[in-house]
């Protein structure tokens, strides 16, 4: 059987070290991990595989040794200096950062809705945003029975995804709230404390009043779903919440549909649990999404205002399926395709 060697860039980070979790999960044909990280953390020892691994600095020549799979999630700087140098060795790499998402030339790849791009690729695969992920994996299956008109994206999106400065700002918020001390100095991500507080803003604020995230769901929902011109608004709002993004989705359809039947679609999809029974409280939750890779669809109803419409609570585990999973998921597809 063929084995692969696969690099793991980040291995330190948030994102990195559940790569390193989902893979000791699977069991792929790998016969050789490296692990990447900054100059920060060269000789940390980790422990994975049941073994030590010991990081190694990230340089220029990282990518001699002749890797098959490089995964990336070091944020997109990283990504524009050495995924190129990787590919240009034929490392095939997939990409955790906004890097290349947009780039025409570069898949961008949710397994579960558009694995045929895997079939054409330069070298590097984006993996989306955390956000569009999920939202992807609810609204391919309507796409296709009901062509969807237009979609209002409001997001609720846990503090995981804002990286270890991000969870630092939370956890040290509850102290600050405890002693009502004004100081937000403390702060090293968010601009407002998020410890009993909701942020409307996340990443940079744009000329036109969006925040970068709102346009990524935006533009990497149209791409993914090979709908340019598709119709999409989005808010997207950081909450105090660890782990796990909860998403309110609008959509409208061109043509009508039964709602049974529309249920039925999604419960019989790939990767989507269907939580959805009002009578016994029952929806999709943020605890209880974390730690898994399935996408969670509930509170399915008739949007009333519109001729046909409908609205979903989409939760998903936004480190998992949200990237680390999903990124492994490109790779075990690209190792079915070779
Ligand atoms: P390090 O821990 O050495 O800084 P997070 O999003 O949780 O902050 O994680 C970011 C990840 O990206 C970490 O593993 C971090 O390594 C890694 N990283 C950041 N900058 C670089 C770089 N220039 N080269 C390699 N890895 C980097």
């Amino acid at each position: 059987m063929k084995t692969y060697k696969i690099a793991v860039v980040g291995a330190t980070g948030v994102v990195g070290r559940t790569v390193l979790k989902v893979l000791e999960e699977k069991n792929l044909p790998v016969s050789e991990y490296v692990l990447f990280a900054s100059s920060k953390s060269a000789g940390k020892k980790v422990s994975f595989m049941g073994k030590e691994y010991v990081v190694q600095e990230l340089t220029e020549h990282s990518f001699d040794k002749g890797f098959d799979f490089a995964i990336f999630s070091a944020g997109g700087e990283t990504s524009k200096k050495y995924s190129p140098i990787a590919s240009q060795k034929g490392c095939i790499v997939v990409d955790n950062s906004n890097a290349f998402r947009m780039d025409s030339t570069v898949p961008l790849v949710v397994p579960e809705v558009n694995p045929e791009e895997l079939k054409s690729h330069h070298g590097i695969i984006a993996n989306p945003n955390c956000s569009t992920i999920q939202a992807v994996v609810a609204l391919k299956p309507l796409e296709d029975a009901y062509h969807i008109k237009r979609i209002v994206y409001s997001t609720y999106q846990a503090v995981s995804g804002a990286g270890a400065k991000g969870i630092a700002d939370y956890q040290n918020g509850l102290k600050h709230y405890l002693e009502k001390d004004a100081d937000t100095s403390y702060l090293q991500k968010f601009a407002h404390p998020i410890f009993n507080n909701c942020l409307p803003h996340i990443d940079v604020f744009l000329e036109n009043g969006y925040t970068k995230e709102e346009e990524k769901m935006i533009n990497e929902t149209r791409k993914i779903l090979k709908r340019p011109d598709l119709k999409i608004t989005a808010t997207t709002v950081r909450v105090p919440v660890m782990n796990a993004h909860s998403e309110s989705i609008n959509v409208e359809f061109e043509k009508d549909f039964d709602l049974d039947e529309l249920k039925n679609k999604l419960e019989h999809s790939p990767s989507i649990i269907v939580e959805d029974n009002p009578q016994t409280e029952d929806y999709p939750l943020a605890i209880n999404a974390f730690g898994h890779d399935e996408v969670f669809v509930g509170r399915i109803r008739r949007d009333e205002s519109v001729s046909s419409g409908i609205n979903l609570w989409v939760v998903a585990d936004n480190i998992r399926k949200g990237a680390a999973s999903n990124a492994i998921q490109i790779v075990e597809k690209l190792m079915e395709l070779n």
